[in-house]
This record gives structure tokens, sequence and C-alpha cells, in this order.
């Protein structure tokens, strides 16, 4: 993409709105989005508001310009749909390090407990869960489950011990993280701190607890986004990855948005995965209505029973 014009680029976008018309597609994109997709998307959202849309639309394809385990969930909710991801390989680490055989197994350990896995999972992993969760949803979620039960919570181990700090509740936590979250640099932190005394640290919850600890708000990424328009601050060093600082910054043209390096200066702050999409790919998955996302039907089954209660627990 680096050597396409700007004059390409619209061209490029001009042909994406057209298939989507004549296919009746509906794109959804993840704030982690590159801006150009972000800005084709017909709507951008967190986790929880994607498979919310996907839900309820009303199109015959749905363009998921995110990760796998948001397409599958997708497709998961409306089978009916021609569910594509302009990009295959867009996996993500939680849901790698979460294998369906291995958490059958860990399961086992503990088979009296209620669990809770975080919607950054496969289809096979949510058909084991009793409820999934998102960022946004998870506090209020585990606050809901009765005192007496005890609790898996999966796969993130960062997202699960803020949990556990904000509902007292304690909770047998898989051990996953994300890479790209995990790579934050405390030093990259500590030294915008001190250039930017003002500025407001927010963060996403996945980050490591050393960071959450000197944070001053923490949340799913609409969460962050709508904090930025709500405080009075006018900069804010932002612990996630560096997509959603686009939406931050049109919506708030005056404010200043500082992105945290990842360890030792590398780009790797920024979604491997996420970034896998780009216009060319959403053209030709539009084009050849490929690749689309297949779930055996057991599966799918299983796997909708918990993200259904999600949505009905969620307010
Ligand atoms: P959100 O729930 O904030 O969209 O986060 C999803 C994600 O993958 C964060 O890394
Ligand atoms: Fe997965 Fe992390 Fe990428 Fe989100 S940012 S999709 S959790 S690897």
């Amino acid at each position: 993409m680096a050597n396409t014009s700007v004059l390409q680029k619209e061209q490029l976008k001009n042909r994406i709105h057209d298939l989507c018309q004549e296919k009746n597609a509906l794109i959804l994109a993840h704030y982690y989005q590159e801006n150009e997709i972000q800005d084709i998307a017909h709507f951008i959202g967190d986790s929880l508001e994607l498979s919310r849309k996907a839900a309820n639309t009303d199109s015959e394809i749905i363009v998921f310009c995110g990760v796998h385990f948001m397409a599958e969930t997708a497709k998961i909710l409306c089978p009916q749909k021609t569910v594509l991801i302009p990009d295959m390989d867009a996996g993500c680490s939680l849901a790698d390090e979460c294998q369906e055989e291995d958490f059958k197994n860990f399961l086992r350990k503990y088979p009296d407990h209620f669990v809770i896995s975080y919607i950054n999972c496969s289809a096979a992993v949510k058909a084991q869960s009793d409820l999934i969760c998102t960022s946004s949803n998870a506090v209020d979620l585990v606050k809901q489950i009765p005192k007496d039960r005890k609790i898996i919570f999966a796969p993130d181990k960062n997202l699960g011990r803020w949990v556990q700090a904000q509902t007292g509740r304690e909770m047998k936590l898989w051990d996953g993280s994300c890479i790209v979250h995990e790579t934050f640099s405390e030093e990259g932190l500590l030294k915008l701190k001190l250039k930017y005394p003002q500025a407001k640290v927010i963060a996403h919850p996945e980050c490591q607890e050393i960071l959450l600890e000197q944070s001053d708000y923490i949340g799913s990424t609409t969460k962050l986004l709508n904090y930025t328009q709500k405080d009075i601050s006018n900069a804010f060093i932002v612990l996630t990855e560096p997509g959603i600082l686009h939406q931050m910054r049109k919506r708030n043209p005056d404010k200043l948005f500082l992105e945290v390096p990842g360890l030792e200066g590398c780009s790797c702050n920024k979604c491997p995965y996420m970034r896998l999409n780009t216009l060319e790919k959403v053209i030709e998955c539009l084009t050849n209505n490929q690749p689309n996302i297949i779930i055996k039907e057991d599966i799918r089954e299983k796997a909708l029973r918990p993200i259904q209660k999600m949505l009905e627990m969620s307010s």
C-alpha cells in the first residue's frame, strides 16, 4: 500500500462503495484497522458493538475488517449470512494460545467452575464456556455471577487480573496474553509522562498490571474513545493499539494524542494481525465472496449460547 497514490486509493474506495451497493454488503471495522479501512467502513466499534451490529444487520454479506475471532462471532450470530474476512490469516495471539483440547483439559481440573471467556477466543473455546464477555462488559458480567460460584476466566490473564481487582472475585486465570498490549514499554510511558505531565494516561485492560497502575482511566476501545471526548484534558497518553488514535483525533481535532512505544522502540505496538487487512483485499473478498467464515454447526450452536447470554446480560 506504501506506493499507492492518493488517487489510486480514492479509486479503490469508490470500487468498494460500488461493490457494497451491488452486493448488499456491510463493512464492519475494528478501531485497530488502518485509517483508510476505518474510513470506508459502514460501522466502526469495539468487540461488543461489532457483535451487536452483526446480530442486527439486514445486509446479506458482512465484510469483517478485524480479526478472525470477530468475524467468527458474527457468523455464529448470523449463520445464514456470508461473513467475509479480507485476510484469513488475521488471527489473535490470545485465541491462538488457547487451543480447544488444552482448554478442555484445563476445565477438567475445575469441574465445578463457572467458565467466562473473553470474546478473543475461537468458536471451539466459546462452545466450552458458560458466558462470553468483552473488555467493555467483563466487570459488569462477573459481578452478576452468583457469589457462591467459583469462576474460571480465559484466555487473557491481564484482563482477568484487572476484573478480579474491580469485582473482588477470585478467579482461576488461563495463562494467555495479547502480544501487542504486553509489549508497551514502561520506560516509554514514564518518559512521556515526564515530558507531558498534564496528559491523562488511558489504557486498555489487556495491558500489564504495572502499566494499568499508572493509568488515569481503563476501558475498552470505545470507552477510551468516549473518555477523550468527555474529559477536559487536552492531552492523552494512549496505552492501546494506535489504530484508535485515528478516531480520537477525528473527534478531538484540538487535543494531543501520544502513542506509547513498544519495548526497545519497535513498532510492535501495532497489531500485526489487524494490520493484514488492506483496501485491495477488501475488494478481492467482495469480488470473490471469499475468504468466508465456515463453522461446524454443532460448534456454532454451542458457541451461540454463551454469546447470546452475554448480549442479554449486558446493558
Ligand atoms: P475491544 O473489546 O476494546 O474492542 O478490544 C478488542 C481487542 O482485541 C483488544 O486488543
Ligand atoms: Fe489479539 Fe492483541 Fe491483536 Fe487484539 S491487539 S486482536 S488481543 S493480538
